[in-house]
């Protein structure tokens, strides 16, 4: 860190974070998500036309949540927000749960969360760790087939952007870790916080991004990049 100690940071991360506990990333080479093409299982389109597939898909991977422990990466940033006198906010792509599970508190999981369902007829979202099927009974409305992964599929609106971009807007130091920052508006984060001279942007990435607005790019593992960096910030 080059220049005066910032007040304010925000963090965003996305799927690099998670991958050194055993999730993997959405861009892989083949372009495809688990064997899926995006749209068949994160859009409302494709689960109108097969919601089965759609449950089965997230019934996987929220199953898979069992078999994961937060990693140091997760764990550092935790001990970030304990220990920084400053304002925090970690905004997460990610809809597993390790950062909650790490302890982190300021946190906005801006895609949503596996581990909430949501019933399409009453709104109301609910903690869920078991299966969905269309069959499923909404706790609040007692309703069957409305209900969905409490998640954010393309083409929806991303929760809580509100209070993210006054987080940006106020911020003196971003840190994207683990992620591509190619899914609008996450991908707009940067460019909003670039234009602003006072804030300085950072990049924790595996492979580099390209985007010319970070000020300064560290390539490696998260569990390495952020344990450090964090205790850089606190030191
Ligand atoms: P991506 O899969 O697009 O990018 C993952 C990033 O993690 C890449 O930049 C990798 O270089 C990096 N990476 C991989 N392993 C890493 C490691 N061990 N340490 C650090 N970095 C590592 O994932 P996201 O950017 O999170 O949206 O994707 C954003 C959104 O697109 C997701 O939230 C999802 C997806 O479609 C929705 O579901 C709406």
């Amino acid at each position: 860190m080059t220049r005066d100690r910032p007040q304010s940071i925000v963090v965003l991360t996305g799927a690099g974070i998670s991958v050194e506990s055993g999730l993997p990333t959405f861009r892989g080479a083949d372009g495809l998500w688990e064997g899926h093409r995006v749209e068949e299982v994160a859009s409302p389109d494709g689960f109108a036309r097969e919601p089965l597939l759609v449950h089965r898909f997230y019934n996987l991977r929220r199953a898979a949540l069992h078999q994961v422990e937060p990693n140091a990466a997760h764990l550092a940033l935790a001990r970030l927000e304990r220990e920084w006198q400053g304002d925090f906010l970690l905004i997460t792509q990610n809809v597993d749960d390790l950062h909650d599970r790490a302890g982190s508190q300021r946190l906005l999981h801006m895609h949503g969360e596996l581990r909430r369902a949501r019933c399409t007829h009453c709104g109301a979202s609910s903690s869920w760790v078991t299966a969905l099927s269309p069959q499923t009974a909404c706790p609040s409305c007692v309703q069957t087939g409305g209900m969905r992964p409490d998640i954010v599929w393309f083409g929806e609106v991303p929760m809580h952007l509100e209070a993210c971009f006054t987080a940006l807007s106020q911020a003196d130091l971003f840190v994207a870790i683990g992620t591509s920052v190619t899914v609008y508006p996450a991908a707009g984060f940067v460019s909003l916080v670039a234009a602003r001279s006072e804030t300085r942007t950072l990049e924790l990435n595996q492979e580099a991004t390209g985007n010319p607005l970070f000020h300064e790019v560290r390539l490696g593992r998260a569990t390495e990049t952020v344990p450090e960096l964090v205790a850089e910030l606190l030191a």
